[in-house]
């Protein structure tokens, strides 16, 4: 039986994101865009259930997304009904307001986001109930305006209260200079920051000021959001594979946080994805195991600006598609984790997964994806911390927000949580390392030391 998930897109970022992912899946799934099976092999079908519902038209089975379109605006929800895949979603499943938060967080979380709230949680509701299997909630969002940030994370809250047993996953894509002008991206980053940190089981992180930079090395001189997404949509597609693919580790998003998120506060994962190439080029398409596997972990092909080797992994996920040997790939992680020792906490054993997938993404005739739980995403997080507090120090723009209700207390439990969160990674990494470090078992104690359990596999956690 296939366990569900339900896809929730939500803002500019993440509808564009998300009909990218979209279109990259149904070509996985061998399906037209009308979700029409058109595949041969029958692997293509097995799981397709996870992220679409079957129905039946004719002989031929007819796949729909299991998604809700959400904007507080009506141009982005309107422009993906009118596009390619205008007729793969339901028409019940867009959910748009008239006038959009304007890049203020507090708009998409508390006024015009919370007069909307209810009608897609009614969406939602009848798509949780229509699973024989329900796993869990999958979030695209971009932190950085209003809607998807602000009104993303009001969700996640409520889906948390209300479906307490599901998992919430979300993709959510952080701000960068390069890509847009907003001053108080960094206030609503932080702000989703914040609840994510609470009301999320796994957090993949993307970055466009990463997303930038590839770009730019694959020959995009001035990156549009469209070549972004496409990069974005091929590492969701590597990320997700597990999940839509038979008989494999990692299978559902709850074996997938078990295996990577060890302490559930640090749920904030880097993924890469090898080779990056550029749509139609076949550069690289010949790289060998070993080379595959030194690639997910060098920070070019990292979707987020972070340098690994200013943290350490607590755990990562590895997924290679097409045809490889495991024994391959095994000796190859091996390898790498000899060579890299000093990268990888030593108090958690086996903690790269591995996942193995005959078929191989579109184009591609293999490749690989990692979601790594390094402690260096603390960079990260720090960057926008950074930037939050500068604005926040002068007050800077706090008339958005306290326009709408908001005030001065919200901002400083969100920042002190963010830093409490950075301090975190800190020890985390910094456990095992110190000589002096009288504790060798049990988990962190109450004092703050961190302490480890020796030996246990990840996926017994
Ligand atoms: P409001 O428009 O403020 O109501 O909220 P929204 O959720 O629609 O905002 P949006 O998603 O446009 O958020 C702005 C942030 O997302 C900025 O950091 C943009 O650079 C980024 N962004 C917007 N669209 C895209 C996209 O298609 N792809 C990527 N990668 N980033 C995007
Ligand atoms: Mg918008």
């Amino acid at each position: 039986m296939v366990r569900e998930i339900v896809n929730i897109q939500i803002g500019q970022a993440g509808n564009q994101i998300g009909e990218t992912f979209w279109k990259t899946i149904l070509r996985e799934h061998g399906m037209d865009d009308s979700g029409k099976f058109i595949g041969t092999d029958p692997l293509q079908q097995a799981q397709a259930g996870v992220y679409f519902t079957e129905v039946s038209s004719g002989h031929t089975p007819k796949y729909v997304p299991r998604s809700t379109q959400i904007d507080l605006e009506g141009g982005v929800c309107n422009r993906l009904r009118s596009g390619a895949l205008g007729h793969l979603f339901r028409p019940d499943t867009f959910i748009h307001g008239e006038s959009g938060a304007g890049n203020n967080w507090a708009k998409g979380h508390y006024t015009e986001g919370a007069e909307l709230v209810d009608q897609i949680l009614d969406v939602l509701r009848q798509q949780v109930e229509g699973c024989d299997s329900f796993q869990g909630f999958q979030i695209i969002h971009s932190l950085g305006g209003g809607t998807g940030s602000g009104l993303g994370t009001l969700l996640a809250g409520k889906l948390r209260e209300e479906v307490p047993d599901a998992m919430i996953a979300t993709f959510s894509v952080l701000p960068s200079p390069k890509m847009s002008d907003t001053v108080v991206e960094p206030y609503n980053s932080l702000l989703s920051i914040h609840q994510l940190t609470e009301n999320s089981d796994l957090t993949i992180c993307i970055d466009n000021d990463a997303l930038y930079e590839m770009s730019g090395r694959l020959g995009y001189k001035t990156p549009e959001f469209e070549n972004l997404n496409q990069v974005i949509a091929t590492v969701m597609a590597g990320v997700s594979t597990s999940l839509r693919f038979p008989g494999q580790l990692n299978g559902d998003l709850r074996k997938l946080a078990m295996n990577l998120v060890p302490f559930p506060r640090l749920h904030f994962l880097a993924p890469s994805y090898a080779p990056i190439v550029a749509p139609g080029s076949r550069a690289f398409q010949s790289q060998s195991i070993p080379e595959l596997t030194q690639s997910m972990f060098d920070r070019k092909n990292l979707l987020v600006a972070l340098n690994p080797q200013h943290g350490r992994y607590l755990t990562a996920a590895t997924i290679y598609r097409g045809k490889v040997s495991s024994r391959e790939v095994e000796s190859a992680i091996h390898d790498l984790k000899i060579k890299n020792s000093n990268y990888f906490v030593e108090y958690i054993p086996d903690n790269i997964s591995i996942t193995l997938c005959s078929v191989p993404p579109a184009g591609q005739r293999q490749a690989a994806t990692c979601l790594g739980n390094t402690t260096a995403i603390s960079e990260v997080i720090e960057r926008t911390q950074v930037q939050f507090a500068a604005m926040y120090k002068r007050r800077a723009f706090m008339y958005w927000f306290t326009q709408e209700g908001m005030d001065d207390m919200e901002f400083t439990e969100a920042e002190s949580n963010v830093l409490d969160l950075m301090a975190e990674y800190q020890q985390y990494q910094d456990a095992g390392v110190d000589e002096d470090d009288e504790g060798t078992e049990g988990y962190a104690g109450q004092d703050g030391s961190v302490k480890y359990e020796e030996s246990i596999p990840p996926s017994e956690y």
